[in-house]
This record gives structure tokens, C-alpha cells and sequence, in this order.
């Protein structure tokens, strides 16, 4: 195992700069995952830390390693890709020790490893198998146990999960968590999907356009956010954002441009009349009788909660309820985002105020 740093690193291809100059920390044994919008540059980094990309600035390092120009095959990692890639005239078994044989190691070394990797992944029925007798979890579990037989210092993984059905994904994020618990190798892991960056992550490094916006724990991230785009990006449905303009004094409050007063525990000294925008998720609104008059829109009960879509003056916003929800389309309710748990974020910059 290994920790891996990553300073200041930038890639172009031709003329067109991807990455602008990426830091990132990762400790030995951690899981982090980064996190972003397609085309946003994740998959770049992932393959200049594997070296299949080569490094146009900065550094990487594996270990107490710089290995900006150590070969793909010399960084000890191991990688496991979306497509799998596995050998399709290969059986399981031979999928897995491929990369031992290639290294000429012992034969017996490579059956012990290979049925101990089968084992951890509940492959043992499945090694003579070739991969088009194989579901798409159980391909990409041989995916994973080919990366476990190598034992590398590090595993990379580029969007894993994204060929599954939804059903299969929540079951295997859930399986990769169980495994780094176990095997606790340093793990860079790369998705589009939040939800994935916030279960299973130690660390969640959200990155846009070629550079990291926020870098921490996923509660962090979630209770938290530097910015806009971080705010709007973590969490499911994402955070309503209202534009409008702080009203300072001793009882501090919020007005909306599209009409409504929101309540603020705290404004920012001389910050009266500011151009901000307010930020509340969906589940931070109460039913309460004394909350903020909303015409209902949409109503969506999943059973365990209910989802409304209401209007304070022509803002829409979705609120999450535990309770179920008997208002109809067109009628009144009172919600209330609670004060405790609203951002506030510069208009301008998108950067957090409060
Ligand atoms: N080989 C390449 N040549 C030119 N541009 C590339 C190449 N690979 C990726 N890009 C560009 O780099 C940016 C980041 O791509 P990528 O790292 O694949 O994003 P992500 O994995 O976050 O979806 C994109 O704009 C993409 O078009
Ligand atoms: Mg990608």
C-alpha cells in the first residue's frame, strides 16, 4: 500500500489545456473519489496516475516515488475499467492470473492467489467459466479479481458500475466499500454519480472543467459546500437555489427576487442589500403554520416520504417530507426551510458566504 500526491499537475492534448493544476493528497489505505460532470477531466487524471496518459506539468507520486516517467507496468497499481476488458476467450481463472503469468510467478503462487481473490469475490464457482457465460456484476467482479491477484500498492477504478443495471450497483458499491474495508488498499475510484462519491468515499475530490471546486468528507461536502456548483452537484434532488438580496438588522432575513421573505439566522456585517443566493435542500423544508405561504405544483409520494414541488411567488422549489402529503395541485401549504441549515452564496462569485 501506498499514498499517492498529486501537485500541481496539468495535462494538455495539443493546444487544449484539460487539466489546470490539480492537488490532491491521498493517504495510504484511503478511498477517495473523484467526482464530476462528464468531460470535467476525471478520467485524464486517473490515467496520468496510472501512466497510461503521459504528465504535461506537475508531479505525481506512488509511494515516496515521483513516477512521472515510470511505465505503466512499474507503478504497481492496478486498474479496472468500465468495459471490464476482460479476455473473452480466457476463462475466469485464467482472466485473473494472466498478469502473474505474464510475470512468470510460480504456478503455484498464482493458483493460492487467484483462489484466494475468487474466494473474497465469490467467484469459486464461476473459474471455468469463460466471460460470455458470465452476468455483467459477475464480469465485473472478475474485473476486480483480476486487480486483487496482482496486490498492488494501489487500485485505480474508472466508472466501474456504470454498465449496471441500478439494482446491481447499489449491490456492488456496497461490496467494493466491503472489500477496501478488508484489503484497505489506497483506492482513487472515478464516477459521474454523487450518490456513489458519497456512500462508499473516505474522500470526495469534486472536480469541473479541469480543476478540483472542493475536497473533504462527503458529510463535509453535503453540510458544507465552497460553491455553487458543489452545492448543486452533492446531494439528491439537488439544493434549491433562490436569487435575491440579504435584508440585514436585528432580525436578519432573506428577499427573494421572485417574491417571498426567508428566514436567515445570520447576515454578514454590512451585508444589507447584497445580491446572494439562498441555497436550502429539499429535505431542510418543515410543514409548519407559521412557514412561508406555497402553492402546491407536483406531488410524488414514494411511500416513505413525499415529494412536493411548491411555489413562493414563481419559484419553484422541491421539498421532501417524511410525512404524506394530502394537498393537492393548486392548493396552499406553509413550509418552512429551516434557518439552522440554509447557504448563503455570493451572487456574483458562487462563492459560500454563510
Ligand atoms: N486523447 C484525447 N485527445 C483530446 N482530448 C481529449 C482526449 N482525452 C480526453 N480529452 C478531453 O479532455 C477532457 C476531459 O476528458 P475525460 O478525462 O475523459 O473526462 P471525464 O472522465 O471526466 O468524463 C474532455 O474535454 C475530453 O474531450
Ligand atoms: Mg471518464
Amino acid at each position: 500500500m501506498a499514498s499517492v500526491e498529486i501537485r500541481d499537475v496539468r495535462k494538455a492534448f495539443g493546444s487544449t489545456q484539460v487539466i489546470h493544476g490539480v492537488n490532491i493528497e491521498i493517504e495510504d489505505g484511503e478511498f477517495v473519489i473523484l467526482v464530476g460532470p462528464s468531460g470535467c477531466g476525471k478520467s485524464t487524471l486517473l490515467r496520468m496516475i496510472a501512466g497510461l496518459e503521459n504528465i504535461s506539468g506537475g508531479e505525481v507520486r506512488i509511494g515516496d516515488r515521483v513516477v512521472n516517467d515510470v511505465p505503466p507496468k512499474e507503478r504497481d497499481i492496478a486498474m479496472v475499467f468500465q468495459n471490464y476488458a476482460l479476455y473473452p476467450h480466457m476463462t475466469v481463472a485464467d482472466n485473473m492470473a494472466f498478469s502473474m503469468k505474464l510475470r512468470n510467478a510460480p504456478k503455484p503462487e498464482i493458483e493460492q492467489r487467484v483462489s484466494k481473490a475468487a474466494g473474497i469475490l465469490g467467484l469459486e464457482k464461476l473459474l471455468d467459466r469463460y466471460p460470455r457465460q458470465l452476468s455483467g456484476g459477475q464480469r465485473q467482479r472478475v474485473a476486480m479479481g483480476r486487480a486483487i491477484v496482482r496486490d498492488p500498492q494501489v487500485f485505480l477504478f474508472d466508472e466501474p458500475l456504470s454498465n449496471l443495471d441500478a439494482k446491481l450497483r447499489v449491490q456492488m458499491r456496497t461490496e467494493i466499500k466491503e472489500l477496501h474495508q478488508r484489503l484497505k488498499t489506497t483506492t482513487v475510484y472515478v464516477t459521474h454519480d454523487q450518490i456513489e462519491a458519497m456512500t462508499m468515499a473516505d474522500k470526495i475530490v469534486v472536480m469541473h472543467d479541469g480543476i478540483v471546486e472542493q475536497m473533504g468528507a462527503p458529510l463535509e461536502l453535503y453540510d458544507r459546500p465552497a460553491n455553487l456548483f458543489v452545492a448543486g452537484f452533492i446531494g439528491s434532488p439537488s439544493m434549491n437555489f433562490v436569487k435575491g438580496k440579504i435584508r440585514a438588522g436585528a432580525q436578519p432575513s432573506f428577499e427573494a427576487d421572485t417574491g417571498g421573505v426567508y428566514p436567515l439566522n445570520t447576515a454578514p456585517a454590512g451585508s444589507d442589500g447584497m445580491p446572494v443566493v439562498y441555497g436550502i435542500r429539499p429535505e431542510h423544508f418543515q410543514l409548519a403554520d407559521n412557514g412561508l405561504s406555497a402553492e402546491v405544483v407536483v406531488v410524488e409520494p414514494t411511500g416513505s416520504e413525499t415529494q412536493v414541488v411548491a411555489k413562493i411567488g414563481t419559484q419553484e422549489l422541491v421539498c421532501i417530507f417524511r410525512e404524506r402529503i394530502t394537498a393537492k395541485p393548486g392548493e396552499t401549504i406553509r413550509i418552512a426551510p429551516d434557518p439552522n441549515l440554509v447557504h448563503v452564496f455570493d451572487a456574483q462569485s458562487g462563492a459560500r458566504i454563510s
